[in-house]
């Protein structure tokens, strides 16, 4: 991959809420900073100086916690956590989400958080002057699915028509990275049941875009058939945060999309497993396979931080 000297800010939204709010361009531009950052970390040791952000989580987190925290101070900037994980302190109860929003920006310079509804992200971005970044809701990842396809362009290259396979859910994982293939040129194979598909919006966006790029967006039902030939399969839990109560019937519907080596005998022969982690051994994925020599899923999470870096490097 190339990479630039000091990668100047590019003009982008002031808040990453879903992935699609930046141009084909920007969203190339966003993963070579990333690159210059994780090359060249100490020129951007004082993009944040002075800077607090706040972190506000309702649902737990290993990495986006860690590696916004460890992100931001690197850069010389200071965090303010707010836990929000207990139900008996739930965002938006004790004063709305709105008032939460104009208090902070009083006080802080941006917000990441993760929530359980994209509105209260949404709510935030609208009644909040400073940048709001998602750090994962029911519909949205993008923090991790551009940290995915950094992860495949270091490791392949251009991705212009790079065959990606998504196995399992349709779900916030999913639908970012159906934003995110669109803008990169990607050829991009979704299959999941048919009752949990992508939502159509987001697929409509995405097959927009496409055309546009000359990107490949195609939902199927049969694993099999997506993984044919992929250069990458990438699968995620099956029963995301907030959906525990359908977890048994989950576990029935999902089992023919388990990545399991079978499954993966029929990707290409140099093909990467993905995960964005945490992941279920046995379920969505066989421990042969997660802990395999194909598993790029501990190279997803390292680049997360660098990723992030290059978002709050390009929103402050
Ligand atoms: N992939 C991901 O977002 O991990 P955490 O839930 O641990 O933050």
């Amino acid at each position: 991959m190339t990479t630039t000297s000091l990668v100047a800010p590019i003009s982008l939204s002031t808040d990453l809420l879903t992935g699609a709010e930046w141009s084909p361009a920007h969203t190339r531009d966003l993963l070579h900073l990333s690159a210059d950052i994780k090359a060249r970390p100490i020129r951007y040791a004082s993009t944040l100086h002075g800077k607090f952000i706040a972190l506000i989580f309702e649902k737990p987190s290993l990495r986006t916690r860690v590696t916004f925290d460890v992100g931001i101070q690197s850069m010389g900037g200071s965090v303010v956590f707010l836990d929000h994980t207990q139900a008996s302190a739930s965002l938006g109860a004790r004063e709305s989400i709105a008032d939460v929003a104009r208090n902070l920006e009083r006080w802080v310079h941006g917000i990441v958080a993760r929530v359980y509804h994209q509105r209260v992200l949404e709510e935030m971005a609208a009644n909040a002057n400073i940048p709001v970044i998602n750090a994962l809701s029911d519909k949205f990842h993008p923090c991790q699915a551009l940290a995915d396809f950094f992860t495949l362009e270091e490791r392949f290259g251009a991705l212009r028509s790079f065959k990606l396979a998504y196995v399992g859910d349709g779900n916030n994982v999913c639908h970012s990275l159906i934003y995110l293939a669109a803008r990169l040129g990607v050829h991009l194979r979704v299959a999941t049941p048919p009752d949990y598909a992508p939502l159509p919006e987001v697929v409509a966006d995405g097959k927009r875009v496409a055309r546009e790029t000359r990107a490949k967006i195609e939902l199927m039902t049969d694993p099999r058939e997506a993984v044919s030939g992929a250069l990458a399969v990438y699968t995620d839990s099956w029963t995301s945060m907030g959906f525990e109560e359908e977890g048994e019937i989950r576990n029935a519907v999902f089992q023919p999309y388990q990545v399991n080596a079978e499954l993966m005998s029929l990707a290409a022969p140099d093909a990467v497993f993905m995960h964005c982690l945490p992941a279920h051994r046995g379920l969505e994925v066989t421990p042969e396979v997660l802990d395999g020599a194909q598993s790029v899923v501990l190279d997803q999470s390292e680049n997360r931080m660098y990723v992030q870096k290059a978002i709050l490097h390009t929103l402050f």
